[in-house]
């Protein structure tokens, strides 16, 4: 295990003689700003069962299951700022170095913190939309109906279901935003995973498919995952931390 100041360095090296960093993140990212990740001690899987799309789609009770862990979250989605991680991404991009982020996150961080190049490969829990006429609607106009007592909100238009505009567990992933995330992963020479577990098909391919292509990776996360060997550097810290001071 090299220490940390070697790490530091050689990592800071890759950076500096990278000419196409893109990054990769998780849900780890945006725990300092609150929000928690999936599978951590104490994260969403543990409090909330996933309804999948077909279970969303089959019924009232699964959707008000669904809508009452969203009633819960997005209070806090609404409150949540940025971290340093989220703004080290940022600066990267604004210094031309960073072509874009490649995220599955829903909560719309990275572009808070001003990057302007954001895949969204589980699209966004900001807006939400009708599934029959396509009607869109700021997230925060969907709780307010919730906090009313509308517990399965439907389209005021066609009276179509209405779901956030989130990836769920059996829905298709957004085509463009996964043939672009593709095309980046493929062609970068240096790629950034941060806070993930690396555990949900198909976004976490990207880092297997920059490193088959001849990048090099460099971990921040702070368990283990099972692509750890693939990486040129890992640091099992704080994502902030590390991108801070990586940045800096
Ligand atoms: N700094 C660094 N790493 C962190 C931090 C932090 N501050 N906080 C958490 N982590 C790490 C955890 O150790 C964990 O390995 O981030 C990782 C988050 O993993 P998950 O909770 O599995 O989140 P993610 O990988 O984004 O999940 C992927 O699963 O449920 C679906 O659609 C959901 O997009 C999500 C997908």
């Amino acid at each position: 295990m090299i220490d940390g100041q070697t790490q530091l360095y050689r990592a800071r090296d890759l950076i500096r003689k990278a000419s196409r960093i893109v990054a990769f993140s998780g849900a780890g990212v945006s725990t300092e700003s609150g929000l928690a990740d999936f599978r951590s001690q104490g994260g969403l899987w543990e409090r909330y069962r996933i309804v999948t799309f077909q279970e969303f789609l089959a019924g009232h009770e699964n959707r008000v299951e669904y809508w009452s862990m969203r009633r819960e979250l997005i209070p806090g989605l609404l409150a949540a700022r940025p971290n340093p991680a989220h703004y080290a991404l940022a600066k990267l991009e604004q210094a031309g170095q960073l072509r874009c982020v490649i995220t599955q996150n829903i909560d719309g961080l990275h572009q808070a913190a001003g990057s302007q190049r954001v895949i969204e490969l589980h699209g966004t829990n900001m807006t939400a939309s009708c599934l029959s006429c396509h009607s869109q609607w700021p997230i925060a106009e969907i709780q307010q109906r919730l906090e009313a007592g509308d517990l399965d909100p439907h389209c005021i238009a066609c009276h179509g279901l209405i779901k956030p505009d989130t990836v769920s567990f059996g829905q298709a992933m957004p085509v463009e935003a996964m043939e672009d995330a593709y095309q980046e992963a493929a062609a970068c020479d240096l790629l950034l995973m941060i806070g993930s577990s690396l555990e949900v098909q198909p976004a976490n391919q990207f880092p297997l498919v920059a490193h088959q292509r001849g990048a090099n990776l460099i971990f921040i996360n702070r368990t283990a995952t099972s692509y750890d060997h693939l990486a040129a550097v890992s640091f099992a810290g704080s994502a902030g931390g590390v991108l801070a001071t990586l940045v800096e």
